[in-house]
């Protein structure tokens, strides 16, 4: 009987062990918090970038979708150039990045704390591929403050590139700025 009862516990805590385990394993991606627009704004220092509304809320992200060989995401256009729309040099290499070159920031969770810093990735969109090299962050989990020209959140799904990538893309020029796609580690 005391046997049979230390095995029955032992069962038991493995069998919550592995279906917690499981189930950390599919959770979703979660806001981890909130910014709110900060009154006044107009703030925002580049005129058609998108300041935060003052009072409206914005959900922040630690997380990203789960990545696989075709991880769905966004694709956003930047200029990493010196003067660009980033307010500074890239986060992985302290360098500017010409407009011809195939680069792009992610989403802090695909990001991963630099971890996918100078590594390649391969996009797929409107039918072709390109293959660029991750050199800053999209910040999803800050924003709406000074550091980030007042601007919302990054989405967690975000490509933000270069217009190298768009141009190897073939997409139209009238059209580049948000593009459904799917990317991959190379
Ligand atoms: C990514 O591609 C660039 C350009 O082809 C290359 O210089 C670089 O070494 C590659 N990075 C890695 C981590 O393979």
């Amino acid at each position: 009987m005391e046997c049979f009862f230390s095995n029955t516990f032992i069962f038991l805590l493995l069998f919550f062990f592995l279906t917690n385990s499981l189930c950390i394993k599919a959770q979703k991606c979660h806001p981890n918090g909130i910014v709110k627009g900060k009154s006044p704004s107009g703030h925002c220092s580049h005129e058609n970038d998108l300041c935060c509304v003052p009072g409206k809320k914005y959900h922040t992200y630690k997380c990203s979708p789960l990545v696989s060989s075709h991880t769905k995401a966004y694709l956003t256009l930047n200029s990493f150039e010196k003067g660009g729309d980033g307010d500074g040099p890239s986060t992985c290499d302290g360098k500017y990045h010409s407009d011809e070159t195939p680069v792009v920031a992610l989403s802090t969770g695909w990001f991963n704390t630099k971890r996918r810093c100078l590594h390649n990735i391969t996009i797929n969109g409107n039918g072709q591929s390109v293959v660029a090299m991750v050199v800053d962050e999209c910040d999803s989990s800050k924003g709406c403050d000074a550091k980030h020209n007042y601007q919302p959140p990054c989405a967690n799904n975000i490509v933000d590139a270069s217009m190298a990538v768009w141009k190897a893309l073939g997409v139209p020029r009238n059209q580049w700025g948000g593009l459904d796609i799917t990317w991959s580690d190379v």
